[in-house]
């Protein structure tokens, strides 16, 4: 569990990346940051496509920013939307959590207050590796 003064940081780096975000076609500007069991931060923005198809969320760039810097451990994902509602991930970013972040609190800025769920809570029953020894299909 991160502390409040962690999950406060987490959030400002995630609506800091939201600046960043590339989003001509919805106007939808989201921003991410994840935070690796070593302390570092890693941001995302989303980043849309002509071709809608390849946009991805901001979610998915700051996991694989994280994963791609060689981090294997990740304590937590801030999502930072318009508005002070809180923004719920899509699913293929609920997938991906499990994959690279499964242990993850999934913070997701608000005003007044964050909601914080955890992976599990976000994708219950989910496909998991099936691979023998895998922690998917029996
Ligand atoms: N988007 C995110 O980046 N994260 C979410 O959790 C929901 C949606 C992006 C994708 C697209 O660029 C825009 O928001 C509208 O769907």
């Amino acid at each position: 569990m991160l502390q409040s003064e962690a999950v406060e940081r987490l959030v400002a780096a995630a609506r800091s990346a939201r600046e960043r975000a590339r989003a001509p076609y919805s106007n939808f500007s989201v921003g991410a940051a994840v935070i690796c069991a070593d302390g570092r931060i890693f941001e995302g923005c989303n980043i849309e496509n002509a071709s809608y198809g390849l946009t991805i969320c901001a979610e998915r760039v700051a996991l694989f920013c994280a994963v791609a810097a060689g981090c294997r451990d990740i304590d937590a994902i801030a999502i930072a939307g318009p508005g002070g509602e809180p923004l719920s991930p899509c699913g293929a970013c609920r997938q991906v959590m499990l994959e690279l972040a499964p242990g993850a609190q999934v913070i997701m800025a608000g005003d007044p207050a964050p909601r914080i769920r955890t992976v599990e809570q976000l994708l219950p029953e989910a496909f998991g590796n099936p691979a023998p020894g895998g922690t998917g299909a029996a």
